[in-house]
């Protein structure tokens, strides 16, 4: 069996196992050609395809996690990384570390911009690696977040857990936050004008990370950085760029109803912009969210195909041990 073969079948393993999924077609040709970029495998005879499956298993062995080294300049929306770079120094990430504490402290802690402060327990910053090369975005604080102050936690938060893990991270390895910091009423989907109000949190959250790459996790988050109204089941699966802003929101919440997303903007092309950076671009991969998932567990293969195109473009990948 060849090594990528092999390394194939073990992200299988691990993936049926942590993430859920069963059944996964995969076709050996597209797998071997594109490395880390599988379809899936698992595959009965019934769905074969015609450059072949794989259908049979492995014994579970030893698997490395790969360490998640951060390049010293990010993509910032161009091809795929060489490879990596060396880790950012301690002095980095201990800069970072302030400066994000700074925020919460300063700006996040005592926030009142929306009504949603005042059914808050507290506020709910994110948590992670300061220097983290991915930056997973959720849609807000849930009972659990709104108890504990940190996000994903609760039953969603076990499903993210999960799916970092199928990629071969851990949950320390990256930074997992929300476009709002204070639960919304009975877990609502926040308003506009709240994301309006709170999102700016999240953009100065991204801007000192720098991030190679940002996962947004269901609609609210992937509307809010690509300053879209596509629906998540159109986004999803292709990577777009998060252009951070460069001045203050211009649009003002209306009232219309309308979700005004100022302070971010994506699109598949960097477009000239006064308000949006057009430079400092991050790709963007736009998923259904792990609460979706827990309703709708027959989506958990598309979300697993998304992360899969995020893990190729990074060069992350199972190592085997040995
Ligand atoms: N859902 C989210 O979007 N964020 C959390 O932190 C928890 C659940």
């Amino acid at each position: 069996m060849t090594n990528a073969l092999r390394k194939i079948l073990i992200q299988h393993l691990r993936t049926e196992e942590l993430f859920g999924i069963r059944d996964v077609p995969m076709t050996v040709t597209q797998a071997l050609t594109l490395g880390r970029q599988f379809a899936g495998i698992g595959a009965t005879a019934a769905n074969t395809s015609p450059q072949g499956n794989v259908g049979s298993r492995v014994e579970r062995g030893a698997v490395s996690h790969p360490t998640l080294p951060r390049g010293a300049e990010g993509d910032r929306g161009g091809s795929p990384k060489a490879g990596f770079a060396p880790r950012p120094s301690n002095a980095s990430a201990e800069a970072n570390l302030a400066r994000l504490k700074i925020l919460d402290d300063s700006k996040v802690k005592g926030c009142t911009h929306c009504e949603l402060h005042s059914g808050r327990t507290q506020t709910v910053f994110g948590q992670g690696s300061p220097t983290a090369r991915i930056i997973f975005v959720g849609e807000g604080p849930g009972y659990e977040e709104d108890k504990q102050g940190l996000a994903f936690v609760g039953p969603a938060g076990q499903l993210l857990t999960k799916m970092i893990i199928a990629m071969g991270l851990t949950r320390d390895e990256v930074y997992i936050c929300n476009v709002v910091k204070c639960r919304p009423p009975g877990n609502r989907t926040p308003s506009a004008e709240e994301i309006l109000a709170c999102s700016p949190y999240l953009h100065e959250q991204i801007a000192i990370i720098q991030p190679e790459m940002i996962i947004a996790l269901g609609a609210p988050a992937a509307k809010t950085l690509l300053n879209t109204a596509e629906s998540i089941g159109k986004l999803r699966g292709r990577f777009h760029q998060y252009h951070p802003p460069i001045s203050e929101p211009r649009a003002q919440a209306t009232g219309s109803g309308r979700v005004p997303q100022p302070l971010g903007r994506g699109t598949d092309e960097l477009s000239a912009s006064a308000a949006y950076s057009t430079v400092n671009a991050t790709p963007l991969m736009p998923t259904y969210h792990p609460a979706y998932l827990l309703r709708n567990p027959d989506d958990k293969r598309k979300v697993w195909d998304d992360l899969q195109l995020v893990m190729a473009r990074m060069g992350l990948g199972v190592k085997t041990a040995g």
